[in-house]
């Protein structure tokens, strides 16, 4: 099954970040991200064996996260760039240190089973949108250019989860394994 570790964002911030999604929709060649799958992942697992899975939810377990911390969620763009994106994002104002730390326990508790570090640099944001390689957005950047650094809100992060992907025709269906508490 394909796992990966997420922070899941409340009602009220995916709400306003799927006003953005709207704003930009007649924007070509973009496959949106439904409002209830909107996170932050923290780190991307993969396929894992089934008989393996039992494993990883225990490990993320003793991920020895910090503390509950609060995420300010602000801004708008893509990446490498607005005409020819890969992803449309939303990005991360406040708590990014908290997170990236959170990122790194998680990574450690999962190295003895045998997932790699990330090569590249953490780079928390909120997907909300991505291209085929190679895609010409026409009137991204437009529609980019008022949400570009609104303010869509805090929240304390209190868990992360364990999450399953399913690539349904459809597209993906996300379900939460575990939820991981961090100490109040
Ligand atoms: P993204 O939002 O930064 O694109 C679930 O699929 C999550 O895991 C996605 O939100 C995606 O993060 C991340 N992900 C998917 N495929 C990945 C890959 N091959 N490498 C790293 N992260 C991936």
């Amino acid at each position: 099954m394909r796992l990966f570790v997420a922070c899941l964002l409340p009602e009220e911030i995916r709400e306003r970040l799927s006003l953005v999604q709207e704003a930009a929709g007649q924007v070509s060649g973009l496959k949106w991200v439904e409002r209830s799958n909107l996170h932050v992942t923290l780190k991307f697992l993969g396929e894992v064996r089934e008989a393996s899975a039992g494993k990883v939810e225990r490990a993320l377990g003793f991920a020895g996260a910090p503390r509950a911390f609060t995420l300010a969620i602000r801004g708008t763009g893509a990446f490498p760039n607005t005409r020819v994106p890969r992803v449309v994002w939303a990005g991360i104002c406040g708590g990014q240190d908290e997170l990236a730390s959170l990122a790194r326990s998680a990574e450690a508790a999962l190295l003895p089973y045998g997932f790699e570090r990330e090569k590249r640099p953490f780079s928390p944001h909120i997907t909300l949108a991505r291209a085929r390689e190679g895609q010409i957005a026409s009137g991204l950047s437009e529609a980019l250019a008022g949400p570009a650094d609104r303010d869509f809100g805090r929240f304390i992060v209190e868990e992360y989860c364990l999450m399953r992907s399913e690539l349904l025709p459809a597209g993906p269906m996300y379900t939460v394994l575990r939820r991981y508490a961090l100490s109040g």
